[in-house]
């Protein structure tokens, strides 16, 4: 009962470090290289598959080195690539991240993971039928996402869209998903008219808006609840937002209730942020569970 299906993309991510950004026109040296796989969806489904979830992992690559290393990445954690297309004279999709500061900025250069269309989708519909949840973000084509988002909304599909980058998307595909979580920036894209407050209240059950170390929000019975975050001291943010959209999202598939799989999001980012790498840091099952017996 936990077949999750992410629709999304693959990066190699070439991550370096230096104790400020350089400014326009300057050059400086950095302190440290680290080149590791990410991408919102391949982070969202590795999360989800260290969790113990079913995965299948729908996207593009390119037909080059990077391509080679994020295939190897997902068979590790037994994620199934049957459709996974390679693009022939493509090259994969990759970010470019600074950690400076004591935050990261990232430059993503979409390569293949522009060519995930509706025939991508269509290809694999088989094992989206089958998914007890769908996962997209916004790192995909964003016509892509209207057709994911309608065509397993008619289908009695459960879609969770992580709508990151922000990115002002189609009412219609908003009101397709069941699940929607932005943070407060690409909240605002998607619904710029209204508070956070007053977005949350109108869309009951399906907005949660994640308020980084501070935890996560959501409307329920009328009130706005927050489950709160987990304080501990980071070595590298990237990622954490999947990593809480792949473990709110196993949680979810397993039935549990919506502040358990808020908890579980939570206490799973937290784990991620202790390791650099997007990928490298996401808890297992029981590294979850050990945590949460010990902070509750
Ligand atoms: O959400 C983090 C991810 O965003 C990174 O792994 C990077 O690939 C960018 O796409
Ligand atoms: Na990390």
């Amino acid at each position: 009962m936990n077949n999750i299906v992410v629709i999304g993309s693959c990066n190699m991510d070439i991550t370096v470090m230096a104790d400020k950004r350089p400014t326009a026109g300057e050059t400086i040296m950095g302190s440290g290289l680290n080149i590791s796989p990410g991408g919102k969806g391949a982070n969202q489904a590795v999360a989800a598959a260290k969790l113990m979830a079913q995965v299948t992992m729908v996207g593009c690559i390119g037909d080059d080195a990077y391509g080679r290393m994020v295939l190897d990445n997902l068979h590790k954690y037994n994620i199934n690539t049957d459709y996974l297309t390679v693009i022939e004279g493509e090259n994969s999709g990759t970010a470019h991240i600074t950690l400076a500061e004591g935050d990261n900025s990232i430059i993503v250069i979409a390569g293949a993971n522009a060519k995930v269309d509706e025939k991508v989708v269509d290809n694999a519909w088989d094992a989206i039928m089958k998914a007890d949840l769908v996962l997209v973000q916004n790192e995909i084509p964003l016509s892509t996402i209207g057709y994911i988002t309608e065509k397993c909304s008619k289908n009695g599909i459960k879609v969770l869209l992580n709508p990151a980058p922000a990115a002002d998307l189609d009412p219609a595909w908003l009101d397709a998903a069941t699940y929607i979580t932005p943070n407060e920036h690409e909240l605002a894209a998607l619904y710029p008219s209204q508070s956070t407050e007053a977005t949350m209240l109108a869309n009951e059950g399906k907005i949660i808006v994640t308020l980084g170390k501070e935890g996560v929000a959501y409307a329920q019975g009328g009130k706005v609840h927050t489950v709160p975050g987990f304080t501990v001291t980071p070595v590298d943010t990237t990622g954490a937002g999947d990593t809480f959209n792949g473990a709110f999202a196993t949680a979810v598939a397993n039935n549990k209730s919506m502040e358990e799989a808020l908890q579980y999001g939570n206490a799973a980012a937290a784990l991620s942020i202790l390791k650099l790498g997007a990928q490298e840091g996401m808890p297992t099952a029981d590294e979850v569970a050990a945590f949460l017996a010990k902070r509750s």
